[in-house]
């Protein structure tokens, strides 16, 4: 093996793969497999990372860096970043709900996502959360009602939609004018001047996320002067924010992509800025935890084609449907470090009855029935983008705490899975 391996922590030791020294071998034998896990140093230090270089660039002034959960909402990751003092960025009731059982406060949340119900709105309104993040007239107006039927203010940011091309894949590419995020940028100073006169609603900040996995930061810079100059002219209007959130994006090195460097990307951040009194919001997911997490999983085949030969394994598309989605590429190395050059190549192809159940084409691979594979890079939108399709239980999750290995979602059984169900005659 010669390229370092992305997913912290990762690396051989004495011929067998390791994160933070514990042997990935012996947590597939422990827990199976498939199973995700995930290093809580890594994702303690990719928070630390970011909070360390917008700390450089903001000094004194205020910011908070709040994770999307979407990203990884398992209790364990949340309630590590809740103790780093990470806020949140959620999209549902039910992230909510996951946030306050990991012991995160309301206080920092933040509610994003074009679809909100009544229900969800009140049930945030109650907790307590910093802001909601509006994305059409129809919402805003919504919000306004159940926050009067409540007898509370709304405290609210429109998600803007800057038009600017963040250059990723486009169905995590969301900033574009073509695209059903956002409101668009020429209405919203009108649509903040309507807000203001709302008796529910009070105007908080300014908000936009224009794509995930970027690579160059310019887009990311872009955005950010956009919406500063939209908070400028509001105060204009008489309308002062009190914050500003460029949302997330950073991306990850899944195969050989560069980084941002994240010391410019705040300090770009931070000039866009200047001195103007207000918090600066982040919302990573991708960044925090995509490195910080494996997806293992076993050889149950060797197939030999005519064309082209497959790993059969027993991880699948409803495990990590990145691939099969985005075309996504994850790193896919052994855990049993070969010893000789006996690599062939391999599309390495998951049970269910799709042909899109590519975990990762023509792999140069050693690897027979029973062998181990890690998935590299599949912290963020693996397990949460996970399904039951095929009546595939879900995979367990693992966190790895310094020298341990410790189970924090047990692996679903078949009998859960239809447990909600039904016949309407007797069986
Ligand atoms: N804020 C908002 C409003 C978002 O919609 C998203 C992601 C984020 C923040 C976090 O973005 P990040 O920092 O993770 O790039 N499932 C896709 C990614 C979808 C991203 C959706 N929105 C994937 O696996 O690549």
């Amino acid at each position: 093996m010669s390229a370092p391996l992305s997913t912290f922590g990762v690396e051989y030791r004495a011929g067998t793969l390791c994160m933070e020294g514990v042997s990935l071998a012996q947590i597939a034998a422990q827990f199976d497999t498939p199973v995700f896990v995930y290093s809580r140093a890594g994702i303690s230090n990719a928070f630390s990372h970011l909070d360390q270089a917008v700390k450089a660039a903001r000094g004194t002034r205020p910011y908070t860096i709040c994770f999307a959960v979407k990203a990884n909402s398992n209790l364990a990751v949340l309630n590590i970043l809740a103790k780093l003092g990470a806020g949140f960025d959620i999209v549902s009731g039910g992230e909510l709900a996951r946030v306050l059982k990991a012991g995160g406060s309301a206080s920092k949340v933040v509610f994003s996502g074009l679809g909100k119900t009544s229900a969800e709105m009140s049930f945030a309104l109650k907790a307590g959360i910093k802001c909601f993040n509006i994305e059409s007239e129809a919402e805003l107006e919504r919000l306004d009602q159940v926050a009067q039927q409540l007898g509370l203010r709304a405290p609210v940011s429109l998600r803007v939609n800057p038009n600017v091309d963040a250059k990723t894949h486009p169905y995590i590419s969301t900033g574009l004018k073509n695209n059903k995020f956002g409101v668009a940028f020429d209405r919203a100073r009108d649509v903040y001047r309507r807000a203001a006169n709302m008796a529910g609603i009070q105007v908080a900040g300014v908000d936009c996320h224009i794509g995930s996995q970027l690579t160059d930061a310019a887009p990311l810079v872009e955005a950010m002067q956009k919406i500063v100059g939209l908070a400028d002219d509001l105060a204009r209007d008489g309308i002062q924010v009190h914050h500003i959130c460029p949302g997330g994006g950073v991306g990850i090195t899944y195969q050989d992509e560069e980084q941002i460097r994240l010391d410019a990307y705040a300090a770009a951040l931070q000039s866009a800025l200047g001195d103007r009194p207000v918090e600066l919001l982040l919302e990573p997911g991708r960044a925090i935890v995509g490195n910080a997490g494996v997806l293992l999983t076993r050889v149950e085949y060797v197939k030999p084609g005519e064309a082209k030969s497959f790993l059969v394994v027993d991880a699948a598309m409803n495990d990590l449907i990145r691939p099969a989605l985005y075309q996504a590429h994850h790193r896919i190395t052994e855990v049993a470090e070969p010893a000789g050059n006996d690599r062939a190549t391999y599309d390495v192809v998951g049970p269910v009855c799709e042909s899109a159940d590519v975990l990762g084409y023509s792999r140069e691979l050693s690897a027979k029935q029973g062998d181990l594979l890690a998935v590299l890079s599949a912290g963020a939108y693996g397990f949460v983008m996970s399904s039951n399709y095929n009546t595939r239980p879900r995979s367990a999750e693992v966190m790895v705490d310094a020298s341990t290995a410790k189970l924090v979602r047990a692996r679903e059984t078949i009998e859960e899975l239809f447990a909600g169900e039904q016949a309407i005659d007797e069986a």
